[in-house]
C-alpha cells in the first residue's frame, strides 16, 4: 500500500470506521491508481525547473499491451476512457501532497488537479480541456503525454 494508502486508510479508521477504500475528495474512478500500471521505474525528478518540479510518480489505467506494441512502439491516440495519474509526492512530510490528472474524454483530455488539505482529504479542481495545462502538454512526443513507459 502506498503511503496515500495507508494515511487514507488510517484517516478512515479513525474518522469514519465504515466508510474505507475512498479518500475524501478523490473522484472513485482513480481511488485505486496506485495499483495502475505505473509508466515510471524510478521515481521522475524530471523537469526539475517546469511546471511540475517535485518528485513524482506516473500511473495509467491500462495494460502495458495497450501502451506499447510488440515491436516497441508507443500506441496512440490514447483510447476513450484512458486516464492519467502523477502523484506528487512531498520529500519533506513523505506525503502526497497533489494529484495530478488526465483523463480522455469525448476524444479530449480533460486536466483536473487535487491538493491536499490539512485534515488529509484531497479538494479538487477541474480545468476542462481548454487551458494551461492543454498548451504546455501539446508539446509532448505521444498524444499530450510526455512520461514513456518504461519497459522493465
Ligand atoms: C509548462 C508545461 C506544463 C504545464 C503548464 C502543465 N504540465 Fe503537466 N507535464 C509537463 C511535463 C514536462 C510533464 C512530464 C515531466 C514531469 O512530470 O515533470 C508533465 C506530466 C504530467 C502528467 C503525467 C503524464 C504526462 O504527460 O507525462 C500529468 C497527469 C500532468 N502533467 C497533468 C497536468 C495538469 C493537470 C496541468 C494543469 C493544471 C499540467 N499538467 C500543466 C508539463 C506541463
Amino acid at each position: 500500500m502506498t503511503r496515500l494508502g495507508i494515511g487514507i486508510a488510517v484517516a478512515a479508521l479513525v474518522a469514519v470506521p465504515l466508510a474505507l477504500a475512498q479518500p475524501a475528495g478523490v473522484p472513485p474512478t482513480i481511488s485505486d491508481y496506485w495499483s495502475w500500471t505505473r509508466l515510471n521505474i524510478d521515481r521522475s525528478t524530471d523537469n526539475p525547473t517546469g511546471a511540475h518540479p517535485q518528485s513524482k510518480d506516473i500511473y495509467i489505467n491500462l495494460d502495458p499491451a495497450e501502451i506499447v506494441a510488440a515491436g516497441g512502439q508507443p500506441i496512440v491516440p490514447f483510447p476513450e476512457g484512458t486516464i492519467v495519474v502523477k502523484e506528487r509526492n512531498d520529500a519533506g512530510r513523505l506525503l502526497v501532497d497533489r494529484l495530478y490528472m488526465m483523463e480522455k474524454t469525448g476524444g479530449a483530455w480533460v486536466y483536473r488537479v487535487f491538493d491536499r488539505q490539512a485534515d488529509g482529504s484531497f479538494r479538487g479542481q477541474d480545468y476542462g480541456t481548454a487551458n494551461f495545462c492543454r498548451d504546455c502538454h501539446a508539446a509532448a512526443p505521444t498524444d499530450f503525454v510526455f512520461v514513456q513507459f518504461e519497459r522493465r
